[in-house]
C-alpha cells in the first residue's frame, strides 16, 4: 500500500473515531396503550436516559391490542434488545412471547400489569388489590357504611382490573350497608366509562357512588351522570390521580370527582432498575410503588406538589436538553478540532510529498537530460558511420562494378581463345586414325573442359546481360512436349549407364503449342535435368511430368522434374536460385546455373520453385504462360532454333566420368603402383595417361574406396586430392599414416588450395609433398619419381643385409647407421629399451 493511502486511511479512522459514540445497550419498551398514563410514564423513562449516553431507548405502543403488542415484543427480540420493559395489555394472550424473549436471555422488567408466568427478571408497579382495598374502605366511610355502589371495571384480561376488583370486593364485606349493584367492562377507556355508566343509569335510580378502575372512566360516567342531570346526587371515585388539566387531580379539585388514587407511573424506577441489571448490579426483583388518595381534604396541597414537581421535573428536562446541545456543541467543537488537525497534518503530507515530487522531478529532469546529451551524441557519433558505410558501401558498389564490368570484360576477352582451342581439338579429334590412344584420351579432355569453360564464360556473359537490362527473348512458336521429347534423348544414355529409370509423362489431350524462347527453354530443361542425373545416385529415378492448368484465367504450362537424388537441405533451399550461391564447396558447377534458369523463366513470364526432402529427392516446378503463337513467325509447326552446341554442354560430356566412387584397377602389371584418388574423373584420367606406361595406375573416385585400395594394394604412392565428398584428402591421408601397413607410403596432396595455412594442414596431416593445381605435369613426374627415389634410398638404407659400404651413402649416413645397429644389439635383452633411450644414448 502506498504510503500516501496508508495515512490517509489512519486519518479517517481518526476522524471516524472523534464522532458520537454508538450506544452500548439498546433498550425496547412496548407500552400496551397511549394514553396519558403512559406519555408521563415514557416521559419518565427518557428523562432518565438522559443521563445515558451510550443507552439508546426505543418505545413502540400497542394502542390497546394484544396482537399489537406481541408484534412489538417479537420486534425487539428480533432486534436482540439488550433489556426489554413490558406493560402487558391483557395478562394471558402476552405471557407466551414475554417467556420467548426471557428464554432467549433477554432480560425482562414487566410494568404496571402482570404476566400469567414468573419468566422475568423485575417488576415494578403499585399493588392493585390494596389499592382495591382502600378504595373500598374509602368508600364505606364516604358513604357512612350505607349506600348503592355500581363498579366499571378496567379491561378484563388485565391483572389490575382484576385485582382492584377483588380487593375492592373483599373490603365491602366489612360494611354490610353498602350493596354493590352492577359492575361493567369499561375497558380503562373514557367513552367506554360513559356507555358503561349510561347503561348502569337507566337500569339503577338509586346510585349513591360510582366506583371506576380508573381516573378516565370515572370522568366518563360523571359526564353521562352530568347528560342525565343526575351528577350531584353520585359520587365519583376513580384511580391515577395524575396531575395536569382535566386529568385526575384537577377533576378532583373541581369536585367532578370525589377521590382519586394515587396510581404511580414509576418510569423512572423502572429504568433505574433496568439499569441496575444491565450493568450487573444488585437490584429488587419486586419493586412495589406506594399509593395514597387524594381527595377534597388534601387536593389542594397535592396539587402544589404536583405542579411543582411538573416545574422542577420541566426545569430537569430544559437543563437536560441543554447539557446535550452544550455535549452535542462540545462533541462538533471537538470533531472540529480533529477535522483541522487532521487537515493540518494532511497539508504537511501534501506539502511534503509535493516538495519530494518536486525534488524527484528534478533529479530526474537533470537525469533526462544527461542522457539526452549522451543520446544526442550517439546519434550524431551514428550518423557520422551512417555517412562513412554510405560512403564505403558506395565505394564498395564502384569497387564491385568495376570489378563485374573487369570480370565481363575478360570473360568476353576469353570466349575467343577458347574458341580457338575447341576447334582445332574438335578437328584433331574428328580424325581420330592419326592419334594414338594415349593422345585421343588426352584430346578428349581438352575437348571437355574447354566446352565447359565455353560454358561457363557465356553464362556468366548472360547474366550480365541480364542485370544490365540487355537480354531479350527470341521469340519462335514450338510444341514443348515435342521438344521435351527431344531433349529427353540427350539423357538417355546417362540414365543407362547410371540405372537410372528416367520417365516422361505428359498430360494427355492437352495443347502444347507455344510461343517461346526455345534456346533458353533448352539450357533451363537442361541444367534442372542435368542437376537431377548428377544427384540421383545409381538405380535412382528421374521423371518429368507435363501438364496444363488455368490460374486467374490465364493458361500455364507447367514442366516439373522430380528425381530421387540426395536433396536440398532446408537452409539452402531458399537462396539456391541467387546469383553465385553454393550449397557447399563439394558441389560442383559455379553456383550461376539455377540463377540464369529462373531468369530464363521469368522473362517468359513464368515461375520457377522447388521443393526437397533431404535424402529422399527434389522436385522442381516451372510454370509458364500458355502464349500462343501470334505473328507470322510464330509457326507452332517451325522447328525452333538450334542452340549453339557450346551453349549447353551435352549430357553425354558432362557425365562421360564415373558417377559413383569405384575402383579402376588397370591391367598392365609394372613393379611401381601408384594410387590416384580424386572425385574429378578427368583429373585422374589425365594422371593415369602421363604414368601408365610406367606404372600400375589404380584409381579411386573418393576418399572412402581409396582408403580401400590402399589397404589392398598397398601402392608405392599415392596421389590425393584435398577437396572430396565425405572423406577429404586430409582425412585420407592422416588414416593412411597411421596404419602400420600404408604409413611408409609417400602421400602428394593435389590441391587448387593455395593459401599458406592449408599446406601447413596439410602437411601437418602426414601429406610428404603438395602440388598446387594446375600442375604443371613435368613438376609433377619429377616430385613422385623424387618421392620414390628417397624412399628407395631409405629401404636399401635400412633393409636387411644391406651392406653400409655402398658408395651413394654418405658417410654421415653411414656412421649413423652403425652406431645405431650397435646399440640397439647391445640391448637386445634390455626390456626397458625404448625410443626416448635411444634418441638419449644416439
Ligand atoms: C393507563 C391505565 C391507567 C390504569 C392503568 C392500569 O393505561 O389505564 O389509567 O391505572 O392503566 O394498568
Amino acid at each position: 500500500m502506498k504510503k500516501s493511502t496508508f495515512l490517509f486511511l489512519c486519518l479517517t479512522l481518526l476522524l471516524a473515531g472523534c464522532g458520537k459514540p454508538s450506544p452500548r445497550y439498546h433498550i425496547g419498551i412496548s407500552q400496551c396503550s397511549d394514553d396519558e398514563w403512559r406519555q408521563k410514564m415514557n416521559n419518565e423513562i427518557r428523562r432518565e436516559a438522559m443521563s445515558y449516553p451510550d443507552v439508546s431507548i426505543e418505545i413502540r405502543t400497542a394502542r390497546d391490542n394484544n396482537q399489537l403488542q406481541i408484534q412489538d415484543i417479537e420486534y425487539f427480540i428480533q432486534q436482540k434488545v439488550d433489556l426489554l420493559i413490558v406493560t402487558p395489555n391483557e395478562a394471558v394472550p402476552i405471557t407466551p412471547v414475554v417467556e420467548k424473549a426471557f428464554d432467549q436471555g433477554i432480560p425482562v422488567i414487566i410494568a404496571d400489569r402482570k404476566i400469567m408466568s414468573d419468566k422475568y427478571t423485575a417488576f415494578v408497579g403499585a399493588d392493585n388489590y390494596e389499592i382495591g382495598r382502600d378504595v373500598g374502605n374509602y368508600v364505606a366511610s364516604r358513604l357512612g357504611g350505607k349506600g348503592n355502589v355500581v363498579e366499571i371495571t378496567g379491561l378484563v384480561g388485565s391483572t389490575p382490573a382484576i385485582e382492584r376488583h377483588q380487593g375492592f370486593v373483599n373490603a365491602l364485606k366489612q360494611y354490610p350497608g353498602i350493596r354493590l349493584l352492577a359492575k361493567q367492562d369499561g375497558g380503562w377507556l373514557q367513552v367506554l366509562g360513559t356507555e358503561a355508566m349510561d347503561s348502569l343509569l337507566s337500569i339503577y335510580p338509586d346510585i349513591d357512588l360510582v366506583y371506576a378502575h380508573n381516573d378516565r372512566m370515572a370522568i366518563g360516567a360523571y359526564l353521562a351522570a352530568a347528560r342525565a342531570g343526575r351528577q350531584h346526587n353520585i359520587a365519583f371515585v376513580g384511580i391515577d390521580a395524575l396531575p395536569g388539566p382535566e386529568y385526575g387531580i384537577d377533576q378532583v379539585a373541581k369536585r367532578h370527582l370525589d377521590a382519586s388514587f394515587l396510581y404511580p407511573t414509576g418510569g423512572d424506577e423502572v429504568f433505574r432498575i433496568g439499569m441496575a441489571i444491565l450493568n450487573g448490579l444488585p437490584y429488587p426483583r419486586e419493586t412495589i410503588l406506594s399509593t395514597a388518595v387524594v381527595d377534597s381534604t388534601n387536593v389542594r396541597i397535592t396539587q402544589l406538589q404536583t405542579d411543582h414537581i411538573a416545574t422542577q421535573d420541566s426545569k430537569i428536562e430544559l437543563l437536560n436538553l441543554q447539557i446535550g446541545t452544550y455535549l452535542t456543541r462540545y462533541a462538533n467543537q471537538q470533531l472540529v478540532l480533529y477535522a483541522s488537525f487532521i487537515i493540518l497534518l494532511l497539508l504537511g503530507c501534501i506539502t511534503f510529498i509535493i516538495f519530494r515530487a518536486f525534488r524527484t522531478k528534478n533529479r530526474l529532469n537533470e537525469k533526462l537530460s544527461r542522457r539526452n546529451a549522451e543520446i544526442t551524441r550517439q546519434k550524431e557519433q551514428l550518423e557520422s558511420q551512417r555517412d562513412q558505410l554510405i560512403s564505403l558501401s558506395e565505394q564498395l558498389e564502384e569497387a564491385t562494378h568495376a570489378k563485374l564490368v573487369f570480370f565481363t570484360n575478360v570473360s568476353h576477352d576469353f570466349r575467343t581463345p577458347l574458341t580457338l582451342i575447341a576447334d582445332p581439338v574438335e578437328r584433331l579429334l574428328a580424325d581420330e586414325s592419326t592419334l594414338n590412344t594415349q593422345q585421343t584420351s588426352l584430346l578428349r579432355i581438352v575437348h571437355k573442359n574447354v566446352n565447359i569453360l565455353l560454358r561457363l564464360v557465356n553464362q556468366i556473359l548472360d547474366f550480365r546481360k541480364y542485370e544490365n537490362g540487355k537480354m531479350e527473348l527470341v521469340l519462335a512458336g514450338g510444341d514443348l512436349r515435342q521438344q521435351v521429347k527431344e531433349w529427353n534423348n540427350a539423357f538417355l544414355s546417362v540414365a543407362l549407364k547410371k540405372h537410372i529409370r528416367f520417365q516422361f509423362f505428359p498430360l494427355e489431350g492437352a495443347d502444347y503449342r507455344l510461343t517461346a524462347d526455345w534456346e533458353k527453354l533448352e539450357r533451363v530443361y537442361f541444367n534442372l535435368l542435368s542437376n537431377a542425373f548428377k544427384f540421383t545416385p545409381e538405380n535412382g529415378k528421374v521423371s518429368v511430368q507435363l501438364s496444363t492448368f488455368r490460374h486467374d484465367g490465364t493458361e500455364f504450362l507447367r514442366l516439373q522434374i522430380a528425381d530421387t537424388g540426395v536433396g536440398i537441405a532446408s537452409d539452402h533451399i531458399d537462396r539456391i536460385f541467387d546469383r553465385f550461391y553454393k550449397v557447399n564447396a563439394h558441389h560442383a558447377g559455379s553456383g550461376i546455373g539455377l540463377a540464369l534458369a529462373k531468369v530464363f523463366v521469368e522473362l517468359h513470364g513464368g515461375t520457377i520453385q522447388v521443393e526437397s526432402t533431404q535424402g529422399s529427392g527434389t522436385l522442381f516446378t516451372v510454370d509458364i504462360p500458355h502464349r500462343m503463337p501470334t505473328t507470322e513467325t510464330d509457326n507452332p509447326s517451325d522447328e525452333p532454333d538450334t542452340p549453339a552446341t557450346s551453349l549447353v554442354l551435352l549430357p553425354e560430356e558432362e557425365f562421360s566420368q564415373p558417377m559413383e566412387s569405384t575402383l579402376t584397377e588397370t591391367d598392365e602389371k609394372h613393379a611401381t603402383s601408384l594410387l590416384i584418388i580424386d572425385d574429378n574423373a578427368d583429373i585422374r584420367e589425365y594422371i593415369r595417361t602421363l604414368f601408365c606406361d610406367k606404372m600400375t595406375v589404380l584409381e579411386a573416385a573418393d576418399g572412402k574406396s581409396g582408403l580401400q585400395l590402399a589397404f589392398k594394394y598397398v601402392p608405392d604412392l599415392i596421389i590425393c586430392d584435398v577437396r572430396m565428398p565425405g572423406i577429404d584428402g586430409l582425412e585420407c591421408c592422416k588414416r593412411l599414416k597411421k596404419e602400420i601397413q600404408t604409413s611408409h607410403i609417400p602421400v602428394l596432396l593435389l590441391t587448387a588450395c593455395t593459401q599458406d595455412e592449408q599446406r601447413i594442414e596439410g602437411f601437418e596431416s602426414g601429406a610428404d609433398s603438395y602440388i598446387a593445381k594446375p600442375f604443371n605435369s613435368k613438376v609433377l613426374e619429377a616430385r613422385i619419381f623424387n618421392l620414390l627415389e628417397n624412399r628407395q634410398r631409405l629401404k636399401s638404407l635400412f633393409g636387411e643385409g644391406t651392406s653400409l659400404n655402398k658408395e651413394s651413402i654418405s658417410d654421415i649416413d653411414k656412421d649413423f647407421v652403425s652406431r645405431f645397429k650397435q646399440l640397439v644389439e647391445e640391448n637386445l635383452s634390455n626390456p626397458e629399451l625404448n625410443v626416448e633411450e635411444l634418441g638419449k644414448s644416439m
